[in-house]
């Protein structure tokens, strides 16, 4: 008997070139919540346009700093599920896996995942707002006075910004030209906690289905893709992951 479970795990036992493409579902279950949640999602108590964007940043910059150090807090203070583990484990025995992920926690990263692209920037990062070349961990300043947001350190004259994709603001157009070829190249891709509705992150999605890879999806909720996907799994990330891929050969 075949159940969805015993099909994804067979679709990703003989899977040689894996792509994970995850979204804030994918450390739910971390305690981080996720943007479009009802009860829970950060947009349905804040608005973005208000938070998440270069005109906020320029309107306001040490609410939008306030708001990035309470969601800081909250990355700092959780950490990578089960889910992360699963996926990370994989890549010990000789598969190709690349981990796509909208998410900016660096949970993948924390969890032993190398291969992972992040197309929306990492928020325990920091970089010049005005250019300054490079990004540096993102830490509290020792001094309860300093300047709120900080100053950066290498031109000491602007202040410095999360590292994340602001709401406007183009992609790192290398991460996606990298995120494409991995899922051009896939056997398998496998959608985690997304409900898909941000582009041109979700375009990769598409394009998996359209170019007709295996595809298995991981969600409590339907989506776009349900009703083509090979296998559509209703649950938590942190629990289907482990069945359906620490049994693999
Ligand atoms: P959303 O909050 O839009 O969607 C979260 C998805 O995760 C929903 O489809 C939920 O049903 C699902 N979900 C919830 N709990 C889950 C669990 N335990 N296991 C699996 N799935 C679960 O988050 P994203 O789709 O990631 O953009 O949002 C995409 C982008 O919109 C984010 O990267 C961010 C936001 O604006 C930027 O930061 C640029």
């Amino acid at each position: 008997m075949n159940t969805p479970i015993e099909l994804a795990r067979r679709l990703a036992t003989k899977a040689q070139r894996i792509v994970f493409f995850t979204g804030a579902g994918m450390s739910a279950d971390s305690g981080v919540p996720t943007f479009r949640d009802a009860l829970t999602g950060l947009w349905a108590q804040y608005d973005p346009l208000q938070l998440a964007t270069p005109q906020a940043f320029a309107r306001d910059p040490k609410l939008v700093w306030d708001f990035y150090e309470y969601r800081r807090d909250i990355v700092r203070n959780c950490a990578p599920n089960a889910g992360h583990r699963a996926i990370a484990a994989l890549e010990g025995n000789g598969r190709e896996v690349t981990v796509i992920t909208q998410n900016v926690d660096g949970y993948h990263q924390l969890a032993g995942s190398r291969e992972v692209l992040c197309l929306h920037g990492n928020i325990m990062e920091d970089r010049c707002h005005h250019g300054c070349p490079g990004v540096f961990p993102a830490t509290k300043p020792e001094d309860p006075n300093a300047p709120v947001p900080p100053v950066c350190a290498t031109c000491g004259r602007r202040t410095v910004r999360p590292n994340v994709v602001w709401f406007g603001e183009t992609l790192d157009e290398a991460v996606l030209e990298r995120a494409r070829a991995a899922v051009e190249n896939c056997g398998l891709i496998v959608v985690i906690g997304t409900s898909g509705v941000v582009y041109p992150a979700a375009g990769l999605a598409d394009t998996a289905l359209g170019l007709g890879k295996r595809f298995i999806e991981i969600n409590p909720e339907p989506s776009q893709w349900s009703r083509e996907a090979d296998v559509s799994l209703r649950g938590r990330a942190s629990e289907i992951l482990p069945q359906i891929l620490t049994t693999t050969e």
